[in-house]
């Protein structure tokens, strides 16, 4: 960030916000405006297709908008020269599939993560073991990923994202494929994150369950926000 003085309170601000595909016959955003504050937990429903995680990848600087404006913790993403850097510093990211890579331990899946961060090399691996410990998977940390079931996978996952101490956790359908015990092991987690360190979180998930943790409920359709609601005072 150049001007600190253009930073402003919320930490996602999406304004007019469109995304195009494919020469302008899909439009998969079609004006969104979206804020969310510090600290907040937002949840993210709305039918398959209609941009949920289209938006999830512009807040992750992983696509820009076609038109519109996001800025993130201050970040305007039109203007964005270090996407890697902004991504490792600023964002922790949740897939349904969680792409780990497969030749490497559970441990060494998430201290990768922190390849180019400023934590000093000798303290990666002790740090890696403590995020493990906090998704409750710290025996696992010698396995390979593909020893795994898929909410041990998750789990892992999500230390992964939380290795460079992000201020945002962006998700998409985190829980999609956990059984019930796993999903509450998974939703205490982020309530966690949420009132230890501030985390911002947005989730995006098919599941009422599952949004009702979260503060706000936004629903889209056909790539707008058409409503939002609080699920308790804030
Ligand atoms: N890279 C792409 N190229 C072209 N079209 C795309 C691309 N990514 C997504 N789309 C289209 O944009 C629209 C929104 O997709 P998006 O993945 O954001 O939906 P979603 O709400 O996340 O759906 P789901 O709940 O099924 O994950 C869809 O019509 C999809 O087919
Ligand atoms: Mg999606």
């Amino acid at each position: 960030m150049s001007d600190p003085g253009v930073k402003t309170r919320s930490e996602i601000e999406a304004h007019e916000v469109e995304k195009i595909y494919d020469d302008g016959m899909i439009r998969a955003l079609a004006g969104v405006d979206l804020t969310v504050a510090k600290g907040e937990f937002v949840a993210i429903t709305g039918p398959s297709g209609c941009g949920k995680s289209t938006l999830l990848h512009l807040f992750a600087a992983l696509d820009r908008p076609t038109s519109g404006t996001i800025r993130v913790d201050g970040y305007d993403m039109n203007h964005l020269r270090h996407s890697n850097r902004f991504r490792r510093q600023e964002i922790g990211l949740v897939f349904q599939l969680h792409n780990l890579l497969p030749r490497l331990s559970v441990l060494g899946n998430v201290e990768i993560a922190m390849a180019g961060s400023h934590r000093p090399y000798a303290e990666r691996s002790v740090y890696a073991q403590k995020l493990l410990g906090d998704v409750d998977i710290a025996h696992l940390a010698d396995r390979r990923p593909t020893q795994l079931s898929g909410g041990e996978r998750q789990r892992v996952a999500i230390a992964r994202a939380l290795a460079n101490d992000p201020p945002i956790l962006l998700a998409d359908e985190p829980t999609g494929s956990l059984d019930s015990a796993s999903v509450e092991a998974v939703l205490g987690l982020f309530q966690r994150l949420r009132q230890e360190r501030r985390v911002t979180i947005v989730l995006v998930t098919h599941d009422n369950v599952v949004a009702g943790v979260a503060d706000r409920i936004v629903q889209m359709l056909d790539g707008k926000v058409v409503s939002e609601q609080a699920t308790r005072s804030l």
